[in-house]
Order: C-alpha cells, then sequence, then structure tokens
C-alpha cells in the first residue's frame, strides 16, 4: 500500500513510521520546512522511546520519506492520512478544526486518483462530513471515500499501542474504503491477532472521545476515593488492586495520583463537553470530572505545605519531574505546573529536576531553580516531592537524600515507594490515599 501522512507531529510522525515499519510506503508531508530538514537528518521533534530508529531503519529501507510537497506526496496514494493538530479553541474549548480542513481542501484540490481520505486526528462528532463536503466541491468527481481512523496511543508507549493495539476502530460505510484499510491494518490482525473494529464514520468519531474521557473519569474516581482513603485510613493501592481484580472494572488506570494531564484528556473532555451542550445533552459526569480533576492539581500542592507543617513561608521545595507523565518531554497541563504555583504562591522556593522535560518546562515556569540531578535539587530543601513516576526515581537512593534534604520529608505523590523503605532510610512519607504510618 502507498499512504501519505499528512502531519508529522506526534501522531502523524508515530503513525508514518510504524505503517512504514509494516512494508507499506510511507510519505510523511509536514508545511513546516526546518522540521522535514530536522526529520532528513532523523533528528525527532519529540521525545519518544525507540522512534528515531524506527525511522532510521525505514528510511534506509526506502519506505519512509519525508516532503514539504504535498501534492507529490499523496500522488498515487491508496490512503492519504490527516494528522495535524487539533488544539483547544482559544476561549470556548472547542476543538480549533482549521487545520484539519486546511489540509482536506489542499488534498482534495492535489487529488490525482480515488484515494481514501483517513482523518487520524482527534475530531469531533460530525468532522467527516465536513471534509466529506469540502471534497465534494473542490473535487467533485474525484471519488475519494472519506473515513475515521482514531488513534489511541499513549506518548511514551505509542510505538508499542501501534504495533500491539487492543483494536483497531475504522468509520466508514464504504466497502471499497473497508478493503483499503483492512490491507493497510492486515500485518496487525495477521501477527497480533488484533480486532479492527468497523463502525460507521461518526461512531468512530465519538468512540475516541468516549475512550478518553472515559478514562478520565476513572482516574479521577480513584484520585477521589484516595482522598476517602486519607480521612478513614484505608489505602488507596489496596483499594485498586481489590476493585481492579473484578474483569468488569479492570486494574488499569486506577492509580491515584496528582490528577491527569497531557495533551489528550483535558483536551478532548473539554471537546467532548462543547459537543454535548451544542446537542443539548450534557454530559454530566464528564464535567464532575473535569472540574474535581482541575481542583485536584492545585490542592496537591497544598498537601505538600500541610505535610511541612502548614506553612511554607521561606522554605525550599525540591519537586521530582515536571511532564506530565514519565517518558515524554510533554508538560501541557502537567500537574507539576499546578503544584508549583500553588507553592510559589504560598512563599516556598521551589527547585526541580526532570530527565527530559526541562526545556519545555522553562518558558512555562518562571522563579524555578532547575537543577541537575534529584539530589543537587534535594539540597537544603524542607521537602521532597514525586511529582511524575520516572523510572530513574524509583531506585533513589533514599538515605543520601534523607542527609541531603533539610527536612527528611518525602511526599509522594505517585506511591512509588513502600513506606517501610522510606522510614528505614529516616523519611517520613506522605503518599496519596496512603493511611497514617509513624
Ligand atoms: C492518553 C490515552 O491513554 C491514549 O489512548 C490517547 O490516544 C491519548 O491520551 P497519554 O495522554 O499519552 O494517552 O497518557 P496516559 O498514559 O493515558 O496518561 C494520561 C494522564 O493520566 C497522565 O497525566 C497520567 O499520569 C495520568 N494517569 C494515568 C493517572 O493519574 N493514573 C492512571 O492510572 C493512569
Amino acid at each position: 500500500m502507498r499512504i501519505a501522512m499528512i502531519g508529522t507531529g506526534y501522531v502523524g510522525l508515530v503513525s508514518g513510521a510504524c505503517f512504514s515499519d509494516f512494508g507499506h510506503e510511507v510519505v510523511c508531508v509536514d508545511k513546516d520546512a526546518r522540521k522535514i530538514e530536522l526529520l532528513h537528518q532523523n533528528i525527532m521533534p519529540i521525545y519518544e522511546p525507540g522512534l528515531a530508529e524506527l525511522v532510521a531503519s525505514n528510511v534506509k529501507a526506502r519506505r519512509l520519506s519525508f516532503t514539504t510537497d504535498l501534492a507529490a506526496g499523496i500522488k498515487d496514494a491508496d490512503a492519504i492520512f490527516i494528522a495535524v493538530g487539533t488544539p483547544s479553541r482559544r476561549g470556548d474549548g472547542h476543538a480549533d478544526l482549521s487545520y484539519v480542513f486546511a489540509a482536506a481542501r489542499e488534498i482534495a484540490e492535489n487529488l490525482t486518483g480515488s484515494s481514501v481520505i483517513v482523518t487520524k486526528s482527534t475530531v469531533p462528532v460530525g468532522t467527516g462530513d465536513e471534509v466529506e463536503r469540502i471534497l465534494a466541491e473542490v473535487a467533485p468527481n474525484s471519488g475519494a471515500k472519506v473515513v475515521s481512523n482514531p488513534e489511541f496511543l499513549r506518548e511514551g508507549a505509542a510505538i508499542e499501542d501501534f504495533k500491539r493495539p487492543d483494536r483497531v476502530v475504522v468509520g466508514t460505510n464504504d466497502e471499497g474504503a473497508r478493503e483499503v484499510m483492512r490491507a493497510i491494518y492486515r500485518p496487525l490482525s495477521l501477527n497480533q491477532n488484533a480486532p479492527v473494529l468497523f463502525t460507521g464514520r461518526r461512531t468512530s468519531e465519538l468512540i475516541k472521545y468516549a475512550a478518553n474521557a472515559f478514562l478520565a473519569v476513572k482516574i479521577t474516581f480513584i484520585n477521589e476515593i484516595a482522598d476517602l482513603c486519607e480521612a478513614v485510613g484505608a489505602d488507596v493501592q489496596e483499594v485498586s488492586r481489590g476493585i481492579g481484580m473484578d474483569n468488569r472494572i479492570g486494574g488499569k488506570f486506577l492509580h491515584a495520583g496528582p490528577g491527569y494531564g497531557g495533551s489528550c484528556f483535558p483536551k478532548d473532555t473539554l471537546a467532548l463537553l462543547k459537543t454535548a451542550a451544542d446537542h443539548e445533552t450534557p454530559q454530566r459526569i464528564v464535567e464532575a470530572t473535569v472540574q474535581v480533576n482541575d481542583t485536584r492539581k492545585r490542592a496537591m500542592g497544598r498537601k505538600v505545605i500541610k505535610a511541612m507543617g502548614g506553612d511554607a513561608h521561606g522554605k525550599t521545595v525540591a519537586v521530582l519531574g515536571l511532564t506530565f507523565k514519565p517518558n515524554t518531554d510533554d508538560m501541557r497541563d502537567a500537574p507539576s505546573l499546578s503544584v508549583i504555583a500553588a507553592l510559589q504562591d504560598a512563599g516556598a522556593t521551589v527547585r526541580a529536576y526532570d530527565p527530559e522535560g526541562v526545556e519545555q518546562a522553562k518558558p512555562m515556569l518562571s522563579g524555578v531553580a532547575f537543577c541537575d540531578s534529584p539530589y543537587v535539587a534535594a539540597q537544603d530543601a524542607d521537602a521532597l516531592v514525586i511529582v511524575t513516576e520516572w523510572d530513574e526515581f524509583r531506585a533513589l537512593d533514599l538515605k543520601r537524600m534523607a542527609a541531603t534534604l533539610k527536612t527528611p520529608l518525602l511526599v509522594d505523590l505517585r506511591n512509588i515507594y513502600p513506606p517501610a523503605e522510606a522510614k528505614r532510610a529516616g523519611l517520613t512519607l506522605v503518599g496519596v490515599g496512603k493511611p497514617k504510618h509513624d
């Protein structure tokens, strides 16, 4: 199959590289000449484990190429994927579809055959209809079909998720388009037995939002249960295990923490609420989830202050982990931003360390001292706070930490340290949803 991928952002680049690794011939197109130039030098515009290697090997095998020339890129393509950004529109929270529609128009203007046009970007229900309308207006006789094929990639595990998905969702009622999509994903059904679920296009578009909203609800639910655990002296990790062993609930996405962040959950839950409002069908559970999560992030800053005795004035806090989760440099809606703001507002000085996120974090955080290691950050601090569970924080030398800190206090917002281990090292541990230990 010959595939064109429009947009070399996170989704486009990972999808393009993985499709080429399946053996398809893939051309990735982006308007940003600098990005394409960097990709030609095998420099990735994002941090994603394994991506540079995957791109390099497929470029070498001549299955993967990059260009700024959309017309050349889509020539003779069996499928053209639209994988451009859909940020939250400033002011109203709706997904901004201007990049999607501009790409659709440019594709329509340059179509040479009867390709399948696939929206991979996360787009609100009905966007496929609009792309189809643009196509009918600009290239009325093209015979091209518009398909929805949402992605479910997690940052940091995107290649694994792409190659071993729980399912692939394809939205179209056109049999010819289904055949093309079946052929594109055949390597998955052959090797991984991953089911390809065919649905109508609007259904497929909604599946993406419903999936992300449900996961956000699940996390937020366990976060509130964590608060209750603290109040009644129960242990949220055991509650998660206990409820998660019920197959109807499932154990994943039940890790209590400082609240969800990232490029997807915050944006997609808001976009779902907008769609719901437009159709006068309120989604009250998702509304509550968004509110609870927003409040929670700042509340985690207050939790740290409480652990320090209720007063942050003149105190120094060492923050470990700034990105919204490990194995990414992504700072979008990261809980660390709210935690740090709450600490600074209360008069604390913040020293921070993150393995990959510092460059992205710098413009978003003023007055923070960025340090080269967890131990440098902890120097003379009144508390050490783990905000993101990077692997390198799982094996800290806790005794050395206890000696480095001014006050041996560890606030572990990801519950990565067992209380006994912290106690042995001489640290007072405060977790999330954990009973108090003396
Ligand atoms: C998410 C979806 O998982 C993915 O399917 C979709 O395509 C894009 O959005 P991503 O944002 O990369 O992926 O990260 P994910 O691993 O889902 O984590 C999202 C946020 O939830 C992070 O802030 C993470 O720390 C938090 N989280 C996740 C929890 O607090 N607890 C959990 O149990 C799981």
